[in-house]
């Protein structure tokens, strides 16, 4: 088994340390083709992000919901625009001869506002400063800690957390570059031949038809994920121990139970599921809980370096939520590029007035 470790600076206040890279060679899991899929995700496919800012999480399958048909991923409506550009597409499903391939790593987080960004680090729109907003915007305290998976009382007060996350990857699919004449659908290019440069409305009714980000690239799947709190002294210890030793020469047990462990947390969420599969859910509350004389607790990191554990997780981890997406502002699709400057002031204004309002 192949561990790779790399810790990497996201800004000054922020450290992730990336714990192993899962890759091992061995027997394959099953291999579903597609078959609960949306059609609405694909690659090239336009939305409009304004008619959902904030409230994301309710058409993308990225933190558990409780609705009564749970298997959806995706069901944001999207619009085709583009022509021809299906060999431009690569797609993939995790190859036959890895165990495991994800990733497992660990963010550090100074405040509540970090832990979102932390948990959204993979989602992002071009041209939208806080991309993780486009999901959280709408929710209150008690939303962050239900799908955060920790008690509503720690998301007030001087409190830092470490976001542990191990994801599974499924599928992913990828846009390659658009040529410069790449070709609209007809509808599209007629609407964006309508657009007056200094006409705002102009551009608004383009973005309300045809939207204002498309599908650059996604990767599907499924994933575990922990958050701890800590009181801020603790963690600036915590971290700047794990900063200098790197997680993997730490012998996890020690983690367990120390930095990971109810003496040091002041409060240890539950694992959760993000596509919230209760049957993964339940195997992980009993599977992964540690043990130690009349203790017990739930802790992520018990898979750390459990070859095993991984094992049992590529099977049950399916292709069931949004790991990542990278939305595009569309626009390349404007070729007077007057016009696709005009577009992009109005975009750019539009979404720090967004930023600003919710
Ligand atoms: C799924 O796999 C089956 C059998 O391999 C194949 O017949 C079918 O066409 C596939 N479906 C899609 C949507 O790829
Ligand atoms: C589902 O939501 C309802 C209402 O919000 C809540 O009462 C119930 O406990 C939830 N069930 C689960 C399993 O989270
Ligand atoms: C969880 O939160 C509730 C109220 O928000 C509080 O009464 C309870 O003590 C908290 N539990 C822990 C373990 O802190
Ligand atoms: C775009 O340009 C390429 C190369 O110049 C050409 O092969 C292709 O047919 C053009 N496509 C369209 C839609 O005009
Ligand atoms: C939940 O996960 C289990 C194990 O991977 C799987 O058998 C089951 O079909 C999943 N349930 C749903 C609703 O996706």
């Amino acid at each position: 088994m192949v561990v790779a470790v790399a810790a990497r600076m996201w800004s000054r206040a922020l450290l992730l340390v990336l714990v192993t890279a899962l890759h091992a060679v061995g027997e394959s899991a099953h291999q579903d083709n597609n078959s609960n899929f949306d059609t609405q995700l694909k690659v090239g496919r336009s939305i409009d992000l304004f008619t959902r800012y904030g409230y994301l999480s309710l058409s993308m399958k990225v933190v558990p919901r409780n609705d009564s048909v749970p298997t959806w991923i995706f069901r944001e409506p999207t619009v085709d625009i583009f022509n021809n550009v299906d060999h431009l597409v690569r797609s993939r499903q995790a190859p036959k001869n890895v165990v495991f391939e994800g990733d497992f790593h660990m963010e550090f987080c100074d405040n509540l506002n970090q832990l979102l960004q932390a948990y959204f680090r993979d989602f992002s729109f071009e041209k939208l400063k806080r991309p993780w907003r486009a999901f959280t915007g709408s929710w209150l305290p008690e939303a962050i800690a239900r799908n955060l998976g920790i008690n509503s009382s720690f998301t007030h007060g001087d409190y830092c957390y470490v976001l542990v996350r191990l994801s599974r990857f499924r599928d992913r699919s990828e846009l390659g570059r658009l040529p410069e004449n790449v070709s609209l659908v007809e509808m599209v290019q007629k609407e964006m031949d309508g657009i007056k440069v200094g006409d705002y409305a102009s551009v608004l009714m383009f973005i309300k038809k045809f939207g204002s980000h498309y599908i650059k690239s996604y990767v599907t799947g499924n994933s575990l994920y922990q958050v701890f709190v800590y009181k801020r002294s603790v963690y600036q210890n915590i971290k700047s121990k794990l900063q200098k030793e790197g997680v993997s020469d730490v012998d996890t047990r020690e983690l367990l139970l120390s930095y990971f462990s109810p003496w040091y947390a002041e409060h240890m969420g539950k694992i959760k599921v993000s596509s919230g599969n209760k049957t993964v859910e339940n195997w992980a509350q009993s599977k992964l809980r540690v043990r130690y004389y009349i203790f017990s607790y739930p802790c992520l990191l018990k898979i750390h370096g459990d070859p095993h554990l991984l094992g049992v997780l590529n099977n049950l981890l399916g292709n069931e939520a949004l790991l990542q997406i990278k939305m595009n502002a569309i626009s390349p699709a404007f070729k007077d590029p007057v016009k696709k400057q005009w577009f992009n002031e109005v975009l750019e204004n539009m979404l720090d007035l967004w930023e600003v309002n919710l």
